[in-house]
């Protein structure tokens, strides 16, 4: 049998739809500190068909994380009471424990401030520990995307 080799190095980009990209701008810029690279507002025939609806893409970035914000008409999300064909969550690590800590109160306070249209009412859940000592914990951004944020003792 033999091995397969892989070119691919890492995450380039993820993806996020949303239906108000003027509020997801804002609150990833005041949640994650992250800015916007560059936007498009024409589109190729091969991103309709993909992305029906689609008038404006924005990236943004803070650290080595970049998301594409896509603005689409549509549904709101629905509460995770079944499972669904889509990625379950995306996790970003954090330096240190603190910077759980200091993201969670964050998250809160966004939340309770009334600045953002958030499109489901669950808080961000606590800071859990598991027995190989990593923190974690999940909160949604502001369209119904769930985000986890962890802390692996050595970093991997
Ligand atoms: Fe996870």
């Amino acid at each position: 049998m033999s091995t397969a080799t892989t070119t691919v190095t890492g995450i380039h980009h993820v993806g996020v739809q949303t239906a108000d990209v003027a509020n997801a701008l804002a609150w990833y810029r005041a949640f994650l500190g992250a800015e916007p690279a560059w936007s498009l507002d024409t589109f190729s025939e091969l991103t309709h068909s993909r992305l029906p609806g689609i008038t404006q893409l924005v990236e943004i970035g803070v650290g080595t994380l970049r998301l594409h914000l896509f603005h689409r008409p549509g549904r709101p999300p629905i509460p995770p009471t079944e499972s669904l064909v889509q990625f379950q969550h995306v996790c970003l690590a954090v330096s240190t424990p603190g910077d759980l800590d200091v993201l969670r109160e964050r998250w809160e306070r966004l939340y309770d401030s009334g600045e953002f249209t958030f499109a489901l009412t669950e808080r961000s859940t606590p800071i859990v520990v598991d027995d190989e000592g990593v923190h974690s914990f999940y909160a949604y951004d502001v369209n119904g995307l769930e985000l986890e944020f962890t802390c692996v003792p050595g970093g991997s």
